[in-house]
């Protein structure tokens, strides 16, 4: 009997306030401050730069899933340790903020691999960066969004106004940005901070759905297409059509895999799938 290949055995790096765990290729990464109900401290902000750092050039990840552990996705800025913590050392605030904008934007928007925020609880205010950093998020219907900034006295700053803005309708945006009224996953639903809005009970098993699909995905391909409906949304549209003709040719030029004869030589040649109603076999996976 041929003996079964043994999986690999990953070794990660251990954070004091991140934590990383796995699933067949499909890797979680935890805020990890549960009993601050995953708040971000400056700690928490160097920690998952280190983390992503480590995961963006890891093999073994294939999806990247955000999310909180307990019972928050993220409360925000830590309020004692970001904000009044730093109030008298502008050093150390220069240094959190600059840490806290490269992995929630920088870094996250631009994973090389698909991103879902898994929205399981508390979002609130400096949390509305990673989510909109991701390529989806799907939330639970019991989680509670905010921008509560307002509440205590200052504008979405960091980058969150920004995000807001383009993820949002403008009037929904300046409504709960100025009201601080918080909201549940189906109303984010509804104004298009998440993908989708389900169960409490339901949503890791969605968000794996989601994560499985990707996986059979040409990779290549997923990274040129994140990259360029992103890129292209600040282009006027003869930039746009360039900036997209460049971008599919070298697409050619680094797939590995070369999805684009696969798919073509399935469907016209095999006749043994349909491009409008599903994908490819990936048969030649390049890591
Ligand atoms: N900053 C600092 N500490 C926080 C934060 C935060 N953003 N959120 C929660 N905590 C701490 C609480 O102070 C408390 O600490 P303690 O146990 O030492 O007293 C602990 O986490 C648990 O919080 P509770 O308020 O007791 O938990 P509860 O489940 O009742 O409420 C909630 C959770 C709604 C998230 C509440 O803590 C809250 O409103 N937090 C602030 C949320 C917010 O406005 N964030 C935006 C910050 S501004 C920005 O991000 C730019």
């Amino acid at each position: 009997m041929a003996a079964t290949k043994a999986a690999p055995k990953i070794v990660d790096p251990t954070f004091e306030t991140v934590k990383i765990e796995r699933d067949k290729g499909v890797t979680f990464l935890i805020m990890n401050r549960p009993e601050k109900r995953n708040a971000m401290s400056p700690q928490l902000h160097l920690d998952m730069n280190d983390a992503i750092d480590h995961l963006s050039i890891d093999p073994h990840t294939d999806v990247l899933v955000l999310t909180g552990a307990g019972k928050a996705f993220c409360a925000g800025q830590d309020i004692r340790l970001y904000f009044r913590g730093t109030a008298t050392d502008p050093a150390a605030r220069a240094k959190a903020r600059r840490a806290s904008n490269d992995w929630r934007w920088q870094k996250l928007s631009k994973f090389p691999k698909p991103t879902i925020a898994m929205v399981n609880g508390f979002c609130f205010g400096g949390a509305f960066t990673q989510v909109s950093a991701c390529d989806f998020a799907i939330a639970s219907n019991s989680a509670v969004f905010g921008l509560s900034e307002v509440n205590w006295g200052i504008i979405p700053g960091g980058i969150v106004s920004w995000n807001v803005g383009q993820m949002m309708r403008l009037r929904d945006a300046i409504y709960y940005a100025t009201t601080g009224e918080p909201f549940k996953g189906k109303r984010a639903m509804e104004i298009g901070m998440v993908n989708k809005s389900v169960p409490a009970n339901k949503l890791k098993s969605e968000v794996m759905k989601l994560a499985r699909l990707m996986q059979q995905k040409s990779p290549a391909a997923v990274k040129y297409t994140k990259e360029a409906i992103r890129a292209v949304r600040f282009m006027n549209e003869p930039e746009a059509a360039d900036y997209l003709n460049a971008k599919s040719d070298a697409l050619k030029f680094i797939d590995k895999e070369d999805s684009r004869g696969q798919g073509m030589s399935q469907f016209l040649d095999e006749k043994s799938y349909r491009p409008g109603l599903g994908h490819f076999e990936r048969r030649n996976k390049a890591k």
